[in-house]
């Protein structure tokens, strides 16, 4: 029978994704609801290491549900690669009496908590939460609905004054190791053009497809780049040399990506999520990586995932391409 928890922790890494809150907050209460005590470390990694650590109840949660960001906050912390910082953390956790954690986060995260798990058998279940969507072992993470339609928005209003200018917009949006967010808004956006890490591209054939365009009477054109394939400004440099008469404007999306409310799909994922990995910790079943498949919660070994890398649909780069010919 495996042992149940009586004291968990709850901790938001690495970027931080719209939906976290509403995460921690089916962490906290779904452990209030089982009678077990939660601690909340501060900071991602760093209040890890360095003892921010405070408790939470049901109560500490309320008013969370709707607001971007982390009310835990985070830090980008490479210390923590360092074993000996891990050790740290460890003893932090020990001193509060905690027996096993739910780690919110994306993909540095998953590997921090292997780490921890490697190292010290530490009980840890993962909630996957960055808007890049590029963790294996889910359909989805937390976070990335809610920056597409960040992104969607934003584009649309892009297109209006593209349009009325006559003008082709070079949109750059995040993805520094992958084009998720990209090949999404492409879609939904009708983007002309889109350029992502994973699919090597040629400028050359971009210009003549948009030429082509033209040809055929379209005036106004949105081309979509992940930050990771090449720069926006880098790609307009480009594009201004091969179509010198036509009028170009670089628009660089930014962190705007990965704040905000989040989308109802982003609560009800963090909420199935979140609930679930503390019911299996304080149940005694760890080390999984807790995401969904085909709209179903389902948690899969860390161990088993952890040195995948999820791809993008490359069936849907083909309809985007498609459609908006
Ligand atoms: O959270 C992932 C991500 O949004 C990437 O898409 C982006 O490159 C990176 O974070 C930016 O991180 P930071 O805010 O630390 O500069």
């Amino acid at each position: 029978m495996a042992k149940k928890l009586n004291t968990i922790g709850v901790i938001t890494t690495g970027g931080d994704a719209p939906g976290m809150n509403p995460a921690i907050r089916a962490v906290v209460r779904t452990a209030a609801f089982y009678g077990v005590k939660t601690y909340g470390v501060e900071k991602g990694w760093f209040g890890a290491i360095n003892d921010h650590i405070r408790e939470l109840t049901a109560h500490s949660v309320s008013g969370i549900i709707h607001h971007g960001g982390t009310f835990l906050h985070t830090k980008r912390c490479p210390e923590f690669k360092d074993k000996n910082n891990r050790q740290k953390a460890l003893a932090n956790f020990k001193k509060y009496g905690i027996e096993g954690m739910v780690v919110i986060g994306g993909d540095g995260s998953m590997r921090a908590s292997m780490a921890l798990i490697d190292d010290f058998k530490f009980p840890i279940n993962v909630v996957p939460a960055s808007i890049d969507n590029d963790i294996p072992g889910t359909d989805f993470t937390i976070g990335f609905d809610t920056a597409v339609n960040t992104a969607m928005e934003a584009i649309d209003k892009i297109r209006d004054t593209a349009d009325s200018h006559e003008r082709l917009f070079v949109i750059e949006v995040m993805g520094r190791h992958n084009g998720f967010i990209a090949a999404d808004v492409a879609l939904v956006c009708g983007a002309e053009i889109v350029i992502i890490p994973e699919v090597k591209h040629n400028i050359d054939a971009i210009a003549a497809k948009i030429s082509k365009g033209r040809q055929r009477g379209k005036e106004s054109f949105i081309v979509v780049v992940a930050e990771g394939a090449e720069s926006g400004v880098s790609v307009r440099d480009k594009l201004a040399k091969r179509l010198p008469d036509m009028d170009i404007r670089v628009s660089v999306l930014g962190h705007i990506q990965r704040g905000g409310s989040p989308s109802a799909f982003s609560r009800e994922l963090a909420g199935k999520l979140g609930a679930t990995a503390a019911e299996l910790l304080i149940n005694g079943k760890y080390g999984q990586l807790v995401g969904t498949k085909s709209d179903k919660v389902c948690p899969v070994p860390l161990n088993k995932v952890n040195r995948l890398v999820k791809k993008v649909e490359m069936e849907q780069l083909r309809i985007a391409e498609m459609l908006s010919s």
